[in-house]
């Protein structure tokens, strides 16, 4: 079965989540489009919780756009079992897979250029969790979970 990566943006990321999803075919993801779809202004939570929903759903790993990256990582971080990073880089990137167990990763196409934009998503997807002393302080995320 294809590896799946749900996708959104607001109207400041939608050319960027475009080119993104372009990438992530390239590497054989599914790509599942929640929106938006077109430039017309719009709020970027109803995107991030969509994505959210079906990243803890199990569906696959989540992708939002918007003009930061920190709106969508705010509201999609309200979600339990998701794990949102805002990177900028690709150091962060890949630890937040590594170390973070991150489960969406949410980009800036106002502060990132496509370029390196497409290196950030293939270091987040090309890596995962190292699990050991991570998997206890991963669990320590969650509200509910203390020990
Ligand atoms: C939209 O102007 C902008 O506020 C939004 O894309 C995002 O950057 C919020 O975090």
């Amino acid at each position: 079965m294809a590896k799946a990566l749900i996708v959104g943006s607001d109207h400041a990321g939608l050319a960027l989540k475009r080119e993104l999803a372009h990438v992530a075919e390239g590497l054989g993801y599914e790509v599942r489009d929640v929106g938006t779809h077109t430039t017309d202004s719009t709020d970027y939570p109803d995107y991030a919780h969509q994505v959210a929903n079906a990243v803890a759903a199990g569906e696959g790993v989540g992708l939002l756009v918007c003009g930061t990256g920190v709106g969508m990582s705010i509201a999609a971080n309200r979600h339990s079992g998701v794990r949102a990073a805002a990177c900028s880089d690709v150091y962060s990137a890949m630890m937040s897979r590594q170390h973070n167990d991150a489960n969406v990763l949410c980009v800036g196409a106002r502060v990132v250029g496509p370029g390196l934009a497409a290196e950030i998503l293939k270091a987040f997807l090309g890596e995962s969790f190292e699990g050991g002393r991570h998997e206890r302080r991963v669990r320590k995320i969650e509200p509910s979970r203390e020990d």
